[in-house]
C-alpha cells in the first residue's frame, strides 16, 4: 500500500520545527504497518547539490512561471521526492523567508508543491509508483487535496493534517486564477476566507479526513480561542477530524546513546551530564536546573519567564535556554543572564547537539505554551527523566500526568501541568517543582515513571494506518 506525504520540511533535510521531525519520522513508522510512504518536499537551494544525480521521476514544464522536475532518492532510509523548480526554491534564506520577511510569492511557491503532489497522485511517477493516499501537511500542502477534488479525481484518498492552525496560507482573492483555482470555489463553503483564500481551509474542506497532532488539540480547534478563525470549518467536519498524537524517534532521543549514557535503572550518568552542562554554561544551581529548547514566539509563552524567574531563582532554581526567533523575545531572555549571573544561561541559535546535552543534563524542561498542537520537547523530557513542566493545552495536556496528590499516591505522575498560561499559574508550577525536587524519593519516582512512558510512534502509526485503510478507494 502506498501513500504520498507532502510537506514543506522533513528531517534530516530541512527543519524549522516539529513539523519536519514528524514528516521525517512517519515513513519508518508506517513501514511497520505495511504502508510505503514517499515524501515530497521542495528542493531548496541547500538540497539541490545532494539531489543533482538522483533520477528524475516526474516533470512539469509549466509550474507557475517556470519548469519543475521531481528527483527521487533515499535519505537515511526515507524515500524522498525533491521538487526542483529553481525559479521558486533556489534562493538564499529559509524555506519561507529571509531575515527581511516572507517571500512575496509564497502562495505560488507552495501551490506549485501542491499542484505537483496532486498530479503525482493522479498520474503516478515515471518509475510506475502511484499512491493510493495523499497525505498533506499544513497550509503549504493544503491545495493538494483541493486540486484533486476540483479535478474530480476520486480514486486517490486524501488526508489533511493540521500541525499548527496559526499558519493558514492566506492569499488575496485576486490570486484565484493565478493559483489555478476554479472561480466557483471562491465561496465560504469552499476556500473563501475573510475575503481572500486560505490554502489550509481548502485542504480542510476537501480532504476525506482531517487529522491533527493530539486529541486535545482536535477538541480545542473547534473553539474560537484555538481555532483562530477556522473553528467553524473544523467543527463542521465533525467525526472526520481525528487527533493522533505525535511520537518521537526513540533511537535519536535516547539517554542510553548520549555522551554519558544513563537509563532509568542506572541514573548516575545523568548527574555527570548535569555537571558537564553546568560547566558548559557556567552555571551553579543548587536546586532544579530547568531547560528550555524552543522557538521564541508568542505561542511558546517565553515572555512569561522574566515574571516567574525571580522567585524560582531565589528558591534555588536555575535556567539554561536554547532558542531563536522573535528579536524582542531574544533580547528579553538575554537580559535575564545579567540579572541572574551563574543561574541563568542563554544561547541564541539553533543547535541540535547542544539540545541533546541539555535534555540529558537538565532536571526539568519548561514548556509554558499558550497553545501547543502536540509539542515534542516535553516528550524528550519524559524520555530523559527531565521532568516536563507544561501548560495544560493541546498535546502537552495529553502527554504529561501532573503530580497532584492522587497521581502521586498512584505512582503515575510524570511531570507538572498548569493552567491557564499566565504568570501566576506558571509561578505556582515552579514552586511545586522546587518542592518535588527537594524530596529525593518522590523525585526519583517521578523520573522513573516519566522514563517508562511510551513516547515512540507505535500506537500512532497504527492509528494512521487504520485511518488510511478507512478511506481507501476500491
Ligand atoms: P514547534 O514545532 O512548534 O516548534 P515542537 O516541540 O513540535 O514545536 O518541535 C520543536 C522541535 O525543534 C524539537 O525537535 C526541538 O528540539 C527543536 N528545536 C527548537 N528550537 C531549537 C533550537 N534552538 N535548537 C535545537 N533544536 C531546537
Ligand atoms: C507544530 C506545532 C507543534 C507540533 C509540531 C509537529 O510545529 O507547533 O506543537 O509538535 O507541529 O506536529
Amino acid at each position: 500500500k502506498r501513500v504520498l506525504s507532502v510537506a514543506s520540511e522533513a528531517v534530516p533535510l530541512v527543519k524549522t520545527g516539529g513539523l519536519a521531525d514528524v514528516v521525517g519520522a512517519l515513513p519508518a513508522a508506517l513501514a511497520g504497518q505495511g504502508w510505503e510512504m514517499r515524501v515530497l518536499i521542495p528542493a531548496y537551494r541547500a538540497l539541490r547539490a545532494q539531489a543533482a544525480d538522483w533520477p528524475v521521476v516526474f516533470r512539469d514544464p509549466d509550474l507557475f512561471g517556470g519548469g519543475g522536475e521531481v528527483r527521487a532518492g533515499m535519505v537515511e532510509g526515507v524515500a524522498m521526492l525533491l521538487l526542483d523548480a529553481p525559479h521558486l526554491y533556489d534562493r538564499e534564506g529559509g524555506p519561507y523567508n529571509t531575515p527581511a520577511g516572507d517571500w512575496p510569492d509564497n502562495a505560488q511557491r507552495f501551490a506549485a508543491l501542491s499542484w505537483v503532489a496532486a498530479r503525482i497522485a493522479r498520474e503516478g511517477l515515471e518509475d510506475g509508483w502511484q499512491p493510493q493516499v495523499l497525505h498533506a501537511h499544513d497550509w503549504q500542502a493544503g491545495f493538494a487535496p483541493a486540486y484533486l477534488d476540483y479535478a474530480g479525481a476520486r480514486d486517490v484518498a486524501t488526508v489533511m493534517t493540521i500541525h499548527n492552525v496559526a499558519f493558514q496560507g492566506w492569499a488575496e482573492a485576486e490570486m484565484l486564477g493565478a493559483l489555478r483555482l476554479p472561480a466557483w470555489a471562491f465561496h465560504p463553503a469552499a476556500l473563501e476566507y475573510y475575503g481572500g483564500l486560505s490554502s489550509l481551509k481548502a485542504g480542510l474542506v476537501t480532504a476525506d479526513k482531517v487529522t491533527t497532532v493530539s486529541p486535545s488539540y482536535a477538541a480545542e480547534l473547534t473553539r474560537a480561542e484555538f481555532g483562530l478563525g477556522l473553528q467553524g470549518v473544523i467543527a463542521a467536519r465533525g467525526a472526520d477530524v481525528v487527533g493522533i498524537l505525535n511520537g518521537v524517534d526513540t533511537s535519536v532521543w535516547n539517554p542510553e546513546a548520549e555522551a554519558v549514557p544513563y537509563s532509568a535503572r542506572r541514573m548516575k550518568g545523568k548527574a555527570v551530564a548535569r555537571a558537564a552542562l553546568c560547566a558548559e554554561f557556567g552555571l551553579e544551581v543548587p536546586g532544579p536546573l530547568a531547560i528550555v529548547v524552543s522557538r521564541l514566539t508568542d505561542q511558546k509563552g517565553m515572555d512569561l519567564l522574566p515574571q516567574v524567574l525571580p522567585d524560582f531563582i531565589s528558591a534555588g532554581g536555575g535556567l539554561a535556554l536554547l532558542g531563536s526567533g522573535d528579536p524582542a523575545l531574544e533580547a528579553a531572555v538575554q537580559a535575564l543572564v545579567a540579572r541572574f549571573p551563574g543561574r541563568v544561561a542563554v544561547k541564541i541559535g539553533y543547535d541540535e547537539g547542544l539540545s541533546h546535552r541539555m535534555f540529558a543534563g537538565g532536571d526539568a524542561v519548561l514548556v509554558p505554551s499558550r497553545f501547543e498542537p502536540c509539542g515534542l520537547t516535553q516528550m524528550y523530557g519524559l524520555r530523559y527523566g527531565t521532568l516536563p513542566v507544561v501548560a495544560s493545552v493541546g498535546g502537552l495536556a495529553d502527554t504529561v500526568i501532573t503530580a497532584n496528590p492522587a497521581a502521586l499516591a498512584q505512582g503515575v505522575a510524570t511531570g507538572i501541568t498548569f493552567q491557564p498560561t499566565d504568570a501566576p499559574a506558571f509561578a505556582e508550577a515552579l514552586r511545586r517543582l522546587i518542592a518535588l525536587h527537594a524530596d529525593p524519593k518522590v523525585w526519583a519516582q517521578l523520573q522513573k515513571r516519566a522514563m517508562a512512558q511510551p513516547v515512540g510512534w507505535e500506537t500512532s502509526a497504527a492509528a494512521y494506518a487504520a485511518l488510511y485503510e478507512s478511506i481507501l478507494r476500491a
